[in-house]
């Protein structure tokens, strides 16, 4: 073992790249770091560092793999998602995923080419987005108590109008159509709404269908008829709201809400506004999640590479640091994440630090760790 990363491969790190065997923990994950771009790199590193905190606390052990997929990558290699690169990934337990994204790599290239590739590759098909208010963050709107405002956004992440069909033609001419078409497959949104119906089960038993029945009449009747049927078998009380008006609830009586569960569109759009609501994107964690464990599942925080801070030491890591908690439940790490969602709650209880360092200082004082 040379240690040695050549482009695009996933290496391992720490106690194996020194060929040192460090570790006597209960349980081991393999976990890949893939940082990416911008701050990507920086959040990640303080979510590794509170993950490792929690571990040695709760007898496990994380063989961190590291990954250098993104746009820098892109720029220096012209690589965006190899083959052989895909097969190491489908190795790990899970992935911690900065942001990916660079001013010069056009739109579509890595969104595309590895985000969207990832998550149809490892059958990623539900995108658990939490947006939940707590104390010390500056809420966008001033009149909700934090118990009014904590609830999750099932969404679908395979399907949808981010499966890629559609096609143009005539390009650049006056006769030029361009289409993108929403697939909806009754088994693609079966999956997604049992996950949620199941989620939602083991909270408060409240399902909300999100779509846009009245005018997406083929795939609203397909969305609802499912989510009828799989709510009644699992015993959840559904109810439905148009993605409008949803948005309109959200802002103005989100109590309503516990579970919500909607096509890949519709959640990307209303989880933004979950997390403006509950202190912003640098607090929203999500997990792209294959619930059947056919492979490893991907955290990270919604933002993203954030290219203007890049560098100066002032992201905010709390989404990166919530996913990693994310990722430690999707592993059976239920203690270890509660440990994390507790630190990052008592930092911003006590005043938003204001810089990455002092984040990371705070967070590991939470968790023990004396510096
Ligand atoms: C997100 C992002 C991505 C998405 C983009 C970058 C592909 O907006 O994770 O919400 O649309 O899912
Ligand atoms: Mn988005």
């Amino acid at each position: 073992m040379t240690g040695e990363v050549t482009p695009g491969e996933v290496a391992p790190e720490g106690d194996h790249a020194d060929g040192k065997h460090a570790s006597h923990a209960a349980r081991t994950h393999v976990v890949t770091h893939l940082p990416g771009d911008g701050v990507g790199p920086e959040v990640t590193d303080v979510a590794r560092a509170c993950v490792d905190a929690v571990a040695a606390r709760h007898d496990f052990h994380i063989d961190w793999r590291s990954c250098p997929l993104g746009g820098r990558h892109y720029l220096q290699t012209g690589e965006v998602l190899p083959d052989a690169t895909l097969e190491e990934l489908r190795k790990s337990d899970a992935i911690l995923l900065g942001a990916v994204g660079t001013p010069e790599v056009p739109p579509g290239v890595l969104e595309r080419g590895l985000l969207l590739r990832l998550r149809s590759e490892l059958d990623l098909y539900v995108n658990l987005r939490p947006s939940k208010l707590r104390a010390g963050v500056a809420a966008a709107v001033g009149k909700h108590e934090l118990s009014d405002l904590d609830f999750v956004i099932v969404r679908e992440n395979t399907e949808g109008l981010y499966a890629g069909a559609g096609g143009s033609v005539h390009r650049g001419t006056e006769f030029e159509v361009a289409t993108e078409e929403s697939l909806n497959t009754w088994a693609g949104v079966r999956r997604c709404v049992r996950y949620a119906s199941r989620l939602a089960a083991s909270r408060s038993g409240r399902l909300t269908l999100v779509h846009k029945t009245n005018v997406l009449t083929h795939a609203g009747d397909l969305w609802f008829r499912i989510a009828r049927e799989v709510a009644a078998e699992d015993g959840v009380e559904l109810s439905y709201a148009h993605v409008d008006a949803a948005c309109l609830w959200m802002v103005d009586d989100p109590k309503r809400f516990d579970v919500i569960v909607t096509d890949n569109l519709f959640g990307d759009i209303i989880s933004d506004l979950g997390a403006a609501l509950t202190g912003g994107l640098g607090y929203a964690p999500s997990g792209n999640l294959n619930p059947d464990r056919t492979g490893p599942s991907i955290f990270e925080p919604v933002h993203g590479s954030a290219p203007d801070i890049a560098g100066l030491g002032l992201a905010n890591p709390a989404g990166a640091v919530l996913s990693a908690g994310l990722m430690l439940s999707h592993l059976g790490e239920e203690a270890a994440a509660a440990d994390l969602d507790a630190a990052v709650s008592a930092v911003l209880a006590a005043g938003a630090p204001a810089s990455t360092a002092l984040w990371r200082e705070q967070l590991l004082a939470e968790l023990g760790v004396a510096r």
